[in-house]
């Protein structure tokens, strides 16, 4: 058989999804993973790349139709790599993630499968003719499209979006460019919980006056907005550098799910309100099975959890590497009244065991980010084996991969998907863990 070659039109026959969502099909023994390809439709398509084994391409013409084939409701898509799954339906989408977490009773889907997101930050770059960019990075690039509206957030960015670049235009502030390492806005960030609107402005000199632009956001949200600067002058591709100052507007606490609080802008939080609520919801039950004593929450964020855990049980304990959310969450925990928490800052790989042998029979939740737990932390639960582990991941890999290290100690006893983020491949999945007698 002649090999694949790059741009090359084939015809394939789409047999399943990736991880990541895209279709798979496979001819003379490669694996193809097509942009834009359904389950079950016969395609012409165009090859992208071919590496060993497998190649990449994407859809030319496709000649018989999925009927979970949906029109995507966003004029950037798929240009935008912000989302990936808008021409699938809702339907096929939750059975593509009951795919991605094997053997869970159910996957809670999201109330709305549009405009769910509370979070968004976008990059500000310099075009080509110097222009300025606001809005996602192209998939696997650094190349940005400009957009004005994402139909995954919330609240409407266009006219945050527009004030930004007539601002910055109107103060001769510049946009950031990767190449040269020059220009003073290289991300504009935004939360909106309850009716509060917190804005950052991350630049690149240590003192730039971003005051004015408060003039912007008042005409937006009127009083219910926050203005931080962040000062990031590294060469970098986390969002954020260290300092953060509160510029304008007020800080006022939301009320969240019966609890009052202030989220800094550094700070982790749950981005699906309605799925963040059946989530706790669920956790908290399966907490009270176990009519545990003592809760603690590793990779807790402000403590949101363990803060609602917190009334039934006789203590709480969050442990958090981000210093912010730990002042946050000590903040949100005075605030409610509640006395029974304790907020540890520092690496769970350091803290974990230090906690779990001076705690008894508690149960252990651990969140993690992506990258799910290290060896440290996992060393730490397989030394103490604390009666119950609940994971909540939002990365089916490496889920596996932690419970292939807890499995042999433990026995499953509950796994439950919760479609945190719809419209791109991501998922949540929260697992039950019972010490095995
Ligand atoms: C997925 S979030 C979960 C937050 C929280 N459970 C919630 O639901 O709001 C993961 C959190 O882990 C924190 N984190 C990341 N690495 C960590 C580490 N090595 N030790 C402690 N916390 C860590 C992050 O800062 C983030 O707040």
């Amino acid at each position: 058989v002649a090999a694949l070659v790059k741009n090359q039109i084939i015809s394939l026959d789409i047999i399943d999804y990736s991880h990541e969502g895209l279709g798979v099909a496979k001819i003379d023994g490669l694996v193809i993973f097509v942009h834009g390809a359904l389950k079950g439709e016969k395609i012409t398509a165009k090859i992208l790349s071919v590496k060993k084994g497998y190649g990449f391409a994407k859809v030319e013409e496709v000649l018989v139709l999925s009927k979970e084939r949906v029109t995507p409701l966003c004029k950037f898509f798929p240009k935008c790599g912000g989302c990936g799954l808008q021409h699938m339906s809702y339907k096929e989408e939750l059975d593509f993630k009951k795919g991605l977490i094997k053997g869970a009773s159910e996957i809670v889907p999201s109330l709305a499968e549009y405009h769910y997101r509370n979070k968004c930050a976008l990059p500000v770059r310099k075009g080509k003719s110097g222009e300025i960019l606001i809005g996602f990075f192209r998939k696997k690039s650094h190349e940005v499209v400009d957009i004005n509206e994402c139909v995954l957030q919330n609240n409407p960015i266009r006219e945050l979006v527009a004030g930004l670049k007539s601002w910055m235009q109107e103060n001769n502030i510049l946009p950031y460019s990767e190449e040269s390492h020059t220009g003073d806005i290289r991300q504009i960030t935004l939360r909106v919980l309850e009716n509060q609107t917190i804005v950052t402005l991350v630049g690149t000199k240590k003192n730039l006056h971003v005051l004015s632009f408060a003039k912007v956001l008042q005409n937006i949200y009127g009083e219910n907005f926050a203005l931080y600067y962040n000062y990031h002058p590294d060469k970098s591709n986390v969002i954020y550098g260290k300092d953060f100052v509160f510029v304008a507007g007020n800080d006022k606490a939301v009320v969240i799910d019966g609890l009052a609080m202030s989220v800094h802008p550094a700070g982790f939080f749950q981005v699906n309100d309605s799925v963040r609520e059946k989530m706790f919801a669920y956790v908290k039950s399966l907490v009270a099975e176990t009519k545990a004593k003592t809760v603690i929450e590793a990779y807790a964020g402000q403590g949101v959890l363990a803060c609602k855990l917190s009334k039934s049980v006789d203590k709480a304990i969050a442990i958090e590497i981000c210093a912010e959310s730990i002042t946050a969450g000590k903040e949100m925990a005075k605030q409610n009244g509640i006395t029974n928490i304790e907020y540890i800052l520092g690496d769970c790989g350091q803290k974990l065991g230090k906690v779990l042998e001076r705690v008894e029979q508690p149960v252990l939740i651990v969140d993690p980010p992506r990258s799910g737990l290290c060896t440290k932390t996992l060393k730490a639960i397989k030394d103490s084996l604390p009666p119950f582990v609940l994971y909540i991941s939002c990365n089916p890999n490496t889920l596996t991969r932690d419970l292939n290290e807890l499995l042999p100690y433990y026995n499953l006893t509950h796994k439950k998907g919760f479609d945190m983020f719809p419209r791109t491949a991501n998922v949540e999945t929260v697992v039950m863990l019972q010490l095995k007698q």
